[in-house]
């Protein structure tokens, strides 16, 4: 393809795939190297399903001035223009608020759908059938007891560790009671990672939530659903059987789902990179969580209540939003998405949810600020222009905190559900044969190379003379 039109052209041709064969291109783009004065045609890929394109950054390594340097790369700190793979599991249209799980509206999901079923879509690509759900469900439900020793590793932790703290290293702990994990190339090791996974994630955020309070850990209840069963294992005291408020257990079915997956996030991001060094997957997960931690990512929700908080009264809305505006530090927490650029539809669906609990638990001051926030930054300039809105974050806090979650417990949640979606990409990675281990370039600005010469008078200072 690139040969024929190059030499009728007279410009040097650069398309080559992945793995350096032919591939179906859509077009070229035409490039004038002015250092050389050298025209070069590079091809641009096929579209994918939703028509998103994008040039190889490879295809750019033949553009040179000398034919020993190393070539022309691409600088995207942050990753701001840069597709790190082809993925077929979520699509988000940022500019239309779409978010779609392997092409089901995240709206009707949400509205129909189970977590567990959401977990196989994302996982497998098409709804599974009675069948396969039935027998996911109890593979599921028989996984979701963890060793012993997991308790006593947990009890080592302080009573005011944070929640996310603890899950990281809990998760990355439970590598070791699995080493047969790391064989990732066998699909059967695979799947039972999986399953263990999304089975036992939840049992220790339940463990996690439990050790906080200084109460005894409740085990699994394996007549209960997914949801349920957390709940239960949540808050069970000495009742014999533990009945979820049907409100409560809707509203975090609905929250797991909205939060299963997000395509290309940090934490996913994360999983993928830690993952692709071939790693056992409750490692590469561990990553993810201690990605989704930051207040800029799943941290959010977190960071929200406590923001509201300190404003503490819908009357300081206006003063908070000028000192947002004025740079001094403090940013509208839950507002603003790297890739929505309208309303997130996520928060579309939260926001209805919380005046569901609230209703439940009664309306408090708090909603009543976040209400505020949210329509004085809607009719600011500030935000309007920057095309900054609510995201998913910005109401789940409140209503976690309604269901009695404490704050710095909303991004276990969270983690506890994007599990599913860390596991689907994964996998999806470490089937696709484009993929090797991630490993950036960089543009070296330091100093050129020196002679070592050592101002130290004294190299051993604590040993004695
Ligand atoms: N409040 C005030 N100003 C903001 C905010 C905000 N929440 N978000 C962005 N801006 C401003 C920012 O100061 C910048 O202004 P200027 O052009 O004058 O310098 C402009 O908007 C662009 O911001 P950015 O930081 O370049 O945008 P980004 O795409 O790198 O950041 C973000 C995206 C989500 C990190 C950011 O919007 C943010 O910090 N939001 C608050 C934290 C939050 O809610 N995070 C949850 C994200 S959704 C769930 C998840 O990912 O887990």
């Amino acid at each position: 393809m690139g040969t024929t039109q190059a030499a009728k052209t007279g410009k040097t041709a650069i398309a080559k795939g992945g793995g350096g064969k032919e591939e179906a291109s859509s077009g070229m783009l035409d490039i004038k190297d002015s250092r050389t004065g050298k025209p070069y045609s590079v091809s641009i890929m096929e579209p994918g399903t939703e028509g998103d394109t994008a040039i190889r950054a490879m295809d750019l390594r033949q553009i040179k001035v000398e034919a020993d340097e190393f070539g022309l790369m691409t600088y995207d700190p942050a990753f701001m223009n840069t597709a790190s793979c082809k993925s077929a599991i979520t699509f988000i249209d940022g500019d239309k608020g779409i978010l779609r799980y392997r092409g089901y509206p995240i709206e009707q999901l949400a509205d129909q759908a189970t977590f567990l079923e959401v977990a196989w879509l994302l996982r497998h690509g098409e709804l599974p059938n009675q069948k396969d759900y039935d027998q996911w469900v109890h593979d599921i439900t028989f996984h979701t007891y963890v060793h012993e020793n997991i308790k006593e590793f947990m009890r080592g932790f302080r009573y005011d560790a944070h929640p996310m703290s603890m899950l990281t290293a809990t998760v990355a702990a439970l590598s070791s009671f699995y080493p047969e994990a790391k064989n990732i190339q066998d699909p059967e090791q695979r799947n039972i990672s999986i399953v263990r996974l999304i089975a036992k994630v939840p049992t220790l955020a339940a463990f996690i939530f439990r050790h906080a309070k200084g109460l005894p850990f409740i085990y699994p209840d394996n007549d209960l659903s997914f949801v349920e069963n957390f709940l239960s294992m949540v808050a069970r005291m000495s009742e014999p059987k533990y009945e979820a408020n049907p409100i409560f257990a809707k509203a975090l079915e609905v929250l797991f789902i909205l939060h299963a997956d997000h395509e290309q996030n940090c934490s996913t991001s994360a999983v993928r990179a830690v993952g692709s060094s071939q790693v056992d997957p409750f490692s590469a997960v561990a990553a993810g969580i201690a990605a989704l931690y930051g207040p800029l990512h799943g941290g959010a929700n977190e960071a929200v209540l406590r923001m509201i908080k300190e404003i503490g009264d819908p009357k300081k809305v206006p003063a908070f939003i000028d000192e947002v505006k004025g740079g001094k530090g403090s940013r509208l927490m839950g507002f603003g998405h790297r890739v929505y650029k309208s309303y997130d539809p996520r928060a579309k669906i939260v926001k209805k949810l919380a005046y569901d609990v609230f209703e439940q638990v009664g309306m408090d001051k708090d909603l009543e600020i976040a209400l505020k926030l949210e329509e004085a930054a809607l009719n600011d300039d500030y935000f309007v222009s920057r095309k900054l809105y609510p995201n998913v974050d910005f109401y789940t806090g409140l209503i976690y905190r309604s269901m009695a979650f404490p704050a710095d417990y909303f991004t276990v949640l969270f983690a506890v559900a994007r599990t599913s979606g860390w596991l689907a990409q994964w996998e999806e990675m470490l089937n696709d044969k484009e993929q090797k281990i991630a490993r950036p370039r960089q543009i070296y600005v330091g100093p050129k190379e020196r002679p070592y010469k050592s101002p130290l008078v004294n190299k051993f200072p604590r040993s004695r003379k």
